[in-house]
């Protein structure tokens, strides 16, 4: 057996991982139009399946979280049947796969909500613009874009559709058979709006404080570990990310309150993205893994501008119990193997990789 720290298995909470190398969750779009995943989704998972562990695309627990052109959801019975067949893919491929919960919060175009606002923890827009969906007969590659809007406050009972939303998509998920859940909390969407104290202005018990801005994720977990043993939940955060419009004033006591709170409902892992190097996401100018650590005695997967060799020296020097690795799983289905051998990476194709169906997506070869 190799003696690389990649390739040593790992146990994150009760799942039980053959390498240390984790597939990244990555938007891709090609569920149907209804947010139904495809068949070809089944195929581009299976292709992954030697990795440690998939974390699926992100996958919208209810429809006034679900703002983006052919992404998934798991809110109806359709949608778990068909997220069956990915699972079902997976799993006789060998591998293992967890759901990533989302509600998109603010970042919801008023153009998927029949002209209805989005709902936030506070009416503040998030800052740039983000793919609008594509009108009937319009035949060309890319998409249109819009610019976020100002959304709507919500009110006590959003926050309990909005709770009760994440409980019901890790109940469906379990039914899909997926083998656990990862909550997202990050990437400015809506439980990060809540953490981040630039988004969330509240003055109830939801704002204030950083405990008062750890609430909702607090309320989200429970939710989910009612349906999901805490040891197959993963939470994935960003709190030091600043994009669309997001920033904390103090992103390291942050993390040690988000720690607390993982450990205290004793989840699986958290998923922290903080990049190595600056480019697709910027890298934080003081990290905060060492805060996150500081409560939370669970394992810990770093993401974020990662190749082979960064990613052993950085579980082989404690830092991280695993890697995650997005982009290079664009264009490498067997990117274990590519890094065990030491091959070289393909490149991906970035034209398709928020649209398109399988040229782009399930057509990358294995290197052997
Ligand atoms: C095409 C694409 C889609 C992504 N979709 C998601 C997503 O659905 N959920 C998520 O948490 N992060 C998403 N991300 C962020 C990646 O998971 C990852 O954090 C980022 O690519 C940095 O890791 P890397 O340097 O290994 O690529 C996406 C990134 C890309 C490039």
């Amino acid at each position: 057996m190799s003696i690389d720290p990649l390739f040593q298995p790992v146990t994150l909470g009760t799942l039980e991982l053959p390498n240390r190398i984790i597939m990244a969750p990555l938007t891709r779009a090609r569920a149907d139009l209804g947010h139904v995943p495809t068949a070809m989704m089944a195929t581009y998972y299976a292709q992954r399946a030697d990795s440690g562990l998939i974390v699926s695309e992100a996958t919208a627990v209810d429809p006034l979280g679900m703002g983006w052109y052919r992404a998934p959801g798991i809110w109806t019975d359709e949608m778990v049947a068909a997220w069956r067949r990915v699972t079902d893919a997976v799993h006789a491929a060998g591998g293992r796969i967890v759901c990533q919960l989302w509600h998109m919060g603010r970042l919801v175009l008023p153009d998927y909500l029949n002209s209805a606002l989005p709902i936030a923890p506070s009416a503040i827009a998030g800052e740039g613009e983000t793919f609008a969906p594509r009108a009937a007969g319009d035949t060309s590659l890319l998409l249109p874009m819009k610019p976020y809007v100002v959304p709507r406050e919500m009110n006590e009972d959003d926050i309990a559709r909005a709770v009760s939303s994440y409980g019901r998509g890790a109940a469906n998920a379990m039914a899909a058979g997926f083998d656990g859940v990862e909550i997202h909390a990050a990437n400015g969407y809506l439980i990060d709006q809540f953490l981040q104290s630039r988004t969330n202005l509240r003055s109830d018990d939801y704002g204030g404080s950083v405990e008062n801005r750890t609430r909702f994720l607090r309320e989200a977990i429970a939710a989910v570990t009612a349906h999901v043993a805490p040891g197959r939940v993963g939470l994935r955060i960003s709190p030091t990310s600043a994009r669309k419009g997001m920033g904390d004033e103090n992103p390291q006591l942050l993390a040690r309150t988000i720690g607390k709170a993982a450990q205290d409902a004793g989840l699986a892992y958290v998923h922290l993205i903080e990049p190595i190097s600056s480019g697709f996401m910027e890298k934080p100018e003081r990290p905060v893994i060492e805060d996150l650590r500081r409560d939370f005695a669970g394992a810990v997967i770093q993401n974020g501008s990662f190749d082979g060799p960064a990613a052993s020296a950085c579980i082989a020097a404690g830092q991280a119990d695993a890697i995650s690795f997005g982009r290079p799983y664009i264009a490498n289905p067997d990117l274990v193997e590519r890094l065990r051998a030491d091959l070289p990476l393909a490149p991906a194709n970035f034209d398709y990789a928020y649209v398109g169906e399988e040229a782009g997506y399930t057509d990358y070869p294995a290197a052997t």
